[in-house]
């Protein structure tokens, strides 16, 4: 039976008592709306289970807390023993930080609705409670929107895409594709606040957008251009063209979004638009004003901070957390994602065997002992990253994020010191048997499976 000192992230307060609990065992929810945002008290006794709620979201945490405690068996899909129990004691714990996000990137590789309804459950099994989705970008638009079809019929997919990092023309000539109807995205954020977790959907603009410019050339820098979705990774120079027809086609993409989306913030992009003009600055910050016209703040990368006169947004400090600072010194507010910590994209080795090593090198307790320094009530909280450009498969996913996500969880929900030599152990011996439990194909700590390995394809470590 695992103790409370095995949970993970660490509870804000634990008292341990004798005894343990037969579980399942009935659980008695109270509310208690004084309790801080978010938070529970769960008290076992030899005779049950009192969880005391802050509100839905702490009921849903105080359950995870429970499955934690119950055994890594309680993490399987089936029940597949009896004589479960749960430790006697009295937990008490609330979030560090309201904003506990996790990117994901369903643009360069589509993930299906199942897999990212299993995300859902892997974030919600963590306490992360903000699924960032991100939906577009040069090589892939993932959301139907009925009034501009082509959206998905042309930009829904690639013909063929770049394996790996490099600079020659080679691509595996092999179409890929998918998308999202609202119906699908509709059961996905439902999905995901019965877990506590809400999808802040991303639509990037006006870099990142060659999808919807192959899809409707007028939207981009020459009508008469043969486009195409993008095969290659890397930054497209080719921008939207920032009229007012622009202007209106999106205003009508973001309104389908809102009406699919209840999230308080929906993501417009706004990042990595070289050769950028006035004209485009005015662009974003006509988007962000009209979501905020309709009762919405716009979260922008920090690129954003360059326009001038932006209503008040969320601002997903990644360049640096000097970005971060910049932007609550404006009065935005911040979410921190910042590139040299917490891209779980990068490389988390320089074992030689890392498969496609891109970025920096990221290891699991550089994720750990990131600890913001941007304080105040401007900051909401922190944000893990996933881009797919070398992600192709829901597979690979899991050995990029875990267990990465699983020590980022712990940072961004726990208060106090963190100690990487009192982590390790408690993610080896008692949270890899919960990941393995869910099916969760996660990095060992001492370097990929050999199926894990990429042999094939070449990466480009920074
Ligand atoms: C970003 O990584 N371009 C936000």
């Amino acid at each position: 039976m695992p103790g409370f000192d095995t949970l993970l992230p660490r509870p804000v307060s634990v008292t341990a008592a004798p005894g343990a609990c037969p579980w399942p065992a009935p659980v008695t929810v109270r509310p208690a709306p004084e309790l801080p945002a978010e938070g529970y008290r769960l008290a076992i006794t030899p005779r049950g289970v009192t969880l005391t709620v802050a509100d839905a979201a702490g009921e849903v945490y105080g359950r995870q807390t429970l499955r934690q405690l119950a055994g890594p068996d309680a993490f399987r899909a089936a029940s597949i023993r009896s004589g479960l129990t749960l430790p006697c004691g009295v937990a008490e714990d609330h979030p560090r930080f309201g904003w506990r996000g996790c990117l994901l990137d369903v643009a360069r590789h589509f993930r299906t609705k199942a897999e990212v309804l299993r995300f859902v459950d892997l974030l919600a099994a963590h306490k992360l409670n903000v699924l960032n989705l991100h939906l577009t970008d040069d090589q892939g638009w993932r959301i139907e929107v009925p009034r501009f079809p082509r959206l998905t019929s042309v930009g829904g997919w690639r013909r063929s895409s770049m394996v790996g990092r490099h600079d020659g023309p080679e691509r595996d000539g092999r179409p890929h594709g998918g998308f999202y109807s609202a119906d699908d995205l509709r059961e996905i954020v439902a999905y995901a606040a019965s877990r506590a977790v809400t999808v802040v959907p991303e639509i990037d603009v006006p870099g990142h957008a060659r999808a919807a410019i192959a899809a409707y050339p007028k939207l981009g820098p020459d009508p008469d251009a043969d486009w195409e979705v993008w095969t290659s990774w890397g930054i497209s120079t080719s921008l939207l063209d920032p009229s007012e027809s622009t202007l209106d086609f999106f205003r009508t993409v973001f309104d389908h979004l809102l009406d699919i989306f209840p999230s308080p913030v929906i993501g417009l992009g706004g990042d990595e638009v070289p050769g950028a003009t006035e004209a485009h600055g005015r662009f974003v910050r006509d988007i962000a004003a009209h979501l905020a016209s309709r009762g919405r703040q716009a979260l922008g990368w920090d690129e954003v901070l360059d326009i001038d006169d932006l209503p008040p947004m969320v601002i997903g400090a990644w360049q640096d957390e000097a970005r971060g600072q910049l932007a609550a010194s404006r009065g935005h507010d911040v979410v921190l994602c910042p590139e040299d910590r917490v891209y779980l994209d990068h490389r988390q080795s320089d074992h030689p065997d890392e498969p496609i090593p891109v970025g920096y090198l990221r290891t699991l307790e550089d994720v750990y002992t990131y600890e913001p320094a941007l304080t105040g009530p401007h900051l909401r909280g922190a944000q893990a990253q996933v881009w797919t450009e070398h992600l192709d498969t829901a597979r690979r996913v899991d050995y990029a994020a875990f267990p990465r996500l699983s020590a980022f969880a712990e940072l961004a929900w726990s208060t106090g010191p963190r100690d990487f030599a009192e982590f390790l152990p408690r993610l080896r011996d008692h949270h890899f048997p919960r990941l393995d439990a869910l099916g969760v194909e996660y990095r060992p700590l001492d370097g990929p499976h050999p199926w894990q390995t990429r042999p094939d394809t070449p990466g480009r470590p920074r």
